[in-house]
């Protein structure tokens, strides 16, 4: 009894500080590979339903940059634009280009499917994770 009272506990712990990369797993890998090189990507678009994670970060740091001098501003500006286009993917809103849309679609909206900590935690790991990695 007092393990299952510890581990449930534990559990609720986990949910307010969510692991971007975790949701990253649950909620994004089915249709963003994590990582592949960009000649790979040409040669098998046929095989995938999205754009792999680490193009979806350079993408978005190519075209979200103020002048600001501090990077901070750039990640900062990135996560709110994650966070929103999660819930609220549009075509209007999206940096992909158009030849990707027409092959992909749109992206699904994960309204009520992902909670604000969960957002928060992927947008995150999505800019950080490939801090230095090119595509
Ligand atoms: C059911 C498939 C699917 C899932 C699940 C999914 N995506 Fe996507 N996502 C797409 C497709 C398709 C695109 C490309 C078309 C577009 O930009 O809307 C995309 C594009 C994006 C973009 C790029 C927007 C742009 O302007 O270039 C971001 C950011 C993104 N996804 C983040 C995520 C995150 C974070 C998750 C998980 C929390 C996730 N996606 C889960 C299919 C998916």
């Amino acid at each position: 009894m007092k393990k299952l009272l510890l581990s449930s506990l534990l559990l609720t712990a986990s949910v307010f500080a969510a692991d971007g990369y975790e949701v990253y797993k649950n909620k994004c890998q089915a249709c963003h590979t994590e990582m592949m090189t960009a000649e790979y990507a040409l040669s098998h678009l046929n095989e995938l339903v999205a754009p792999p994670m680490v193009e979806v970060s350079a993408r978005l740091k190519e075209n979200i940059k103020t002048t600001d001098e501090e990077e901070d501003v750039d990640r900062y500006l990135f996560i709110l634009f994650v966070k929103d286009y999660i819930v609220n993917p549009q075509l209007d809103n999206s940096m992909c280009n158009s030849g990707a849309i027409e092959k992909f679609g749109t992206m699904p909206s994960l309204k009520g499917k992902i909670n604000d900590d969960e957002k928060q935690a992927v947008a995150e790991w999505l800019y950080d994770r490939y801090e230095n990695t090119k595509f």
